[in-house]
């Protein structure tokens, strides 16, 4: 490992996922040039807070829910997607804040998550081979080989709707729609008339009645500005470091280094190697920023990695990704957490349970069985448990859209459903109903941590 970093000590190294088939590269880097002029997205003061706030989740005393798209996409910016996947994150929040009386830190997969490491280079259809599609940011999904070229504007343009995306979602926290007394009012169209539905619009007339008796003894969003907004935080995959570098600065008043592309980013399964570039370009960053931590993870490469990125095992600062699949996770999980929590090791460990549960369905569909995804949030929280750590958190590919991509859920959405509103650019989401049931799920298992806690502190 070099010991002098800058934002671009990255590029003498192995930057895996990372195109160079641009036609012409110095118009990459013209645009990298634009890039590095344009105004920050995130203050490094935002990110500092969420480094708090997840130095909370790592100590016990609160709960990390990340979700958004798996790929955002250029066709499908608009006003509605972005309100719709931000109201399901805050119901989600309230079910989940409710149950395990814990504060919920909530970050959107959301405002730049664009650039996707993908299985293969190449894809076939029919007697046709082209590049694979590599995230908006990079080139097109359409299968044509003009689509296909990696495109250096699309940059700017993942900027530009970067920058609206996360300045609505700043609105919609900041400016009343998050307001507690508008929970009833979060509800998704499609999730009203479902089982889901039902028990969210019960436990809502309970926070209702809650507010009211505050209000009575004079706790009013006039007292109290919190109960009028709320704290929303954005992430991606910091893949495409060549963006991520054109976007990183020094924070003026600590003079430190911060990606202000988001307020945290994470390393991909795929490109977490200890002398790869992905990793040499976040151990100089100040960001809390996470890894993924799949199936082939070992205990000690994963304290060799944290060596390098958390060398002074600061709170906060890297969160763990569990992503190992529902019938990998009993294998793997204990040994990592027993590394991390014998070495003294301040991290969150947090579970993906969508990555390592994808298949394909017999007509072709890339899919996700729902119970597996319940199963593995289970067991890592049962694991968690057992082994004495804080199940800090979950990320989730998800969406506010009624789609139909991943199997099973209280509708029992079949094979044969897929095809009605499969629209992701990348891997199959939980739509918002059976995100809603996950909540739900976890929130029952942090609500038995809850009451036993109570019960210990009783005796
Ligand atoms: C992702 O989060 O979209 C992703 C590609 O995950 P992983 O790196 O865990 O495969
Ligand atoms: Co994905």
């Amino acid at each position: 490992m070099t010991t002098t970093w800058t934002p671009a000590s990255w590029r003498s190294k192995e930057a895996k996922h990372v195109p160079t088939d641009y036609p012409d590269m110095a118009a990459l880097a013209g645009v990298e040039q634009t890039l590095r002029g344009m105004p920050p997205l995130v203050f490094a003061g935002e990110a500092r807070r969420l480094k708090t706030l997840l130095g909370d989740v790592a100590a016990g005393k609160a709960f990390l829910l990340q979700g958004g798209d798996c790929a955002e996409s250029f066709k499908e910016f608009a006003a509605d997607n972005i309100r719709d996947s931000f109201r399901l994150i805050l119901q989600m929040a309230v079910v989940l804040t409710f149950a395990g009386g814990k504060p919920v830190v909530k970050v959107g997969r959301m405002a730049g998550q664009f650039a996707k490491p993908r299985s293969s280079p190449i894809e076939t259809l029919g007697d046709v081979t082209l590049p694979s599609y590599r995230g908006d940011i990079i080139n097109g999904m359409e299968f044509t080989p003009e689509a296909r070229t990696p495109d250096p504007q699309r940059l700017m343009q993942a900027y530009s709707q970067s920058a609206a995306t996360l300045n609505l979602l700043r609105a919609f926290a900041g400016g009343g729609y998050a307001d507690l007394y508008n929970i009833h009012r979060w509800t998704l169209g499609f999730v009203n008339d479902s089982p889901q539905g039902a028990r969210y619009h019960e436990l809502s007339e309970k926070i209702s009645e809650a507010l009211t008796f505050m209000a009575a003894i004079g706790v009013t969003p006039e007292s109290q500005p919190d109960l009028h907004r709320v704290e929303f935080f954005t992430a991606h995959e910091a893949l495409l470091l060549g963006f991520e570098e054109a976007m990183t600065r020094i924070d003026s008043t600590s003079g430190e280094w911060y990606d202000t592309s988001a307020h945290m980013v994470w390393i991909g399964e795929r490109t977490r190697q200890l002398d790869g570039a992905h990793v040499e370009y976040f151990r100089g960053i100040r960001n809390p920023i996470g890894v993924k931590c799949g199936p082939t993870m070992e205990p000690d490469d994963l304290l060799r990695l944290i060596d390098v990125l958390n060398p002074k095992n600061e709170a906060g600062r890297l969160t763990l990704y569990g992503r190992f699949g529902h019938d990998k996770i009993a294998g793997r999980l204990p040994a990592l957490l027993d590394a991390t929590k014998k070495d003294g090791r301040n991290v969150v460990w947090a579970i993906d349970p969508m990555h390592g549960n994808t298949l394909t369905a017999t007509n072709g569909y890339k899919t996700r069985p729902f119970d597996r995804i319940l199963s593995e949030v289970k067991s890592f929280v049962e694991i968690c448990k057992a082994e004495g750590v804080h199940p800090g958190g979950v990320h989730l590919e998800m969406t506010g859209q009624n789609v139909t991509e991943c199997l099973g859920g209280a509708r029992a959405l079949t094979e044969g459903d897929l095809a009605d509103r499969y629209h992701t650019h990348c891997d199959p989401r939980l739509n918002g109903e059976q995100a809603l049931e996950l909540a739900f799920l976890v929130a029952e298992k942090l609500k038995e941590d809850r009451v036993a806690e109570a019960v210990r502190a009783a005796v």
